[in-house]
């Protein structure tokens, strides 16, 4: 089993991606994963935008990074690249966040125009901080993502096939993660 933080960095409060991402929480803990989540917008926007590295959210938000073995990282996609909430976050960690970690990189959008918009944007960053293993991801366009009245999610079928597939791998790829020697 391992520690997995599912971080959706969407600032909008009826978030498609956030939603997403909590649907998709539920596959990793059924496969026996601890799934934390982090919605970005909840970290006080005076803590991102004035880089307050000694704010008790940005504090905690570093120590579920530390702690997690495995990282989902949702964004919508914003004028061609990821949001600007997630990068505000992601600025504040350290520079090695994501040493040794998986990471499971999801975006959704609007247009197909950006579909590579994981690969060209988020992906560098992402290696940039050091991450162990970038797993296949997966960008699902807004209009397959359907919430209802009662609050439930569903998924076209092509996208909801795509999804547990990446999703599974990247389960796959933490199973496989090196075990350090214990010391002595
Ligand atoms: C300010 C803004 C900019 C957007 N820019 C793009 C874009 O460049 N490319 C794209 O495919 N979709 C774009 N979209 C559409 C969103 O990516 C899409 O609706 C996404 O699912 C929204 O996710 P959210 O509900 O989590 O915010 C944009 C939406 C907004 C609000």
């Amino acid at each position: 089993m391992a520690t997995v933080l599912s971080v959706s960095g969407s600032p909008s409060a009826s978030s498609r991606t956030n939603r997403l991402l909590r649907h998709l929480d539920r596959r990793l803990a059924a496969q026996g994963h601890e799934v934390i989540p982090l919605d970005v917008r909840t970290i006080p926007a005076q803590a991102l935008l004035g880089a307050d590295f000694r704010h008790p959210a940005i504090v905690e938000a570093t120590e579920l990074f530390a702690r997690a073995d495995g990282v989902v990282v949702g964004t919508p996609v914003y004028k061609a690249s990821y949001s600007g909430v997630l990068k505000a976050l992601l600025d504040l960690l350290p520079q090695y966040a994501l040493a040794g970690k998986t990471v499971l990189p999801l975006a959704t959008g609007g247009s197909t125009a950006h579909v590579l918009a994981i690969d060209y944007a988020l992906r560098p960053v992402l290696s940039s901080m050091g991450a162990a293993h970038i797993v296949q991801g997966w960008f699902t366009l807004d209009k397959d993502i359907s919430v209802h009245e009662d609050g439930s999610l569903s998924v076209a079928p092509a996208a909801t096939e795509a999804l547990a597939q990446v999703v599974d791998q990247f389960s796959t790829a933490l199973g496989r993660r090196p075990v350090l020697a214990a010391a002595g």
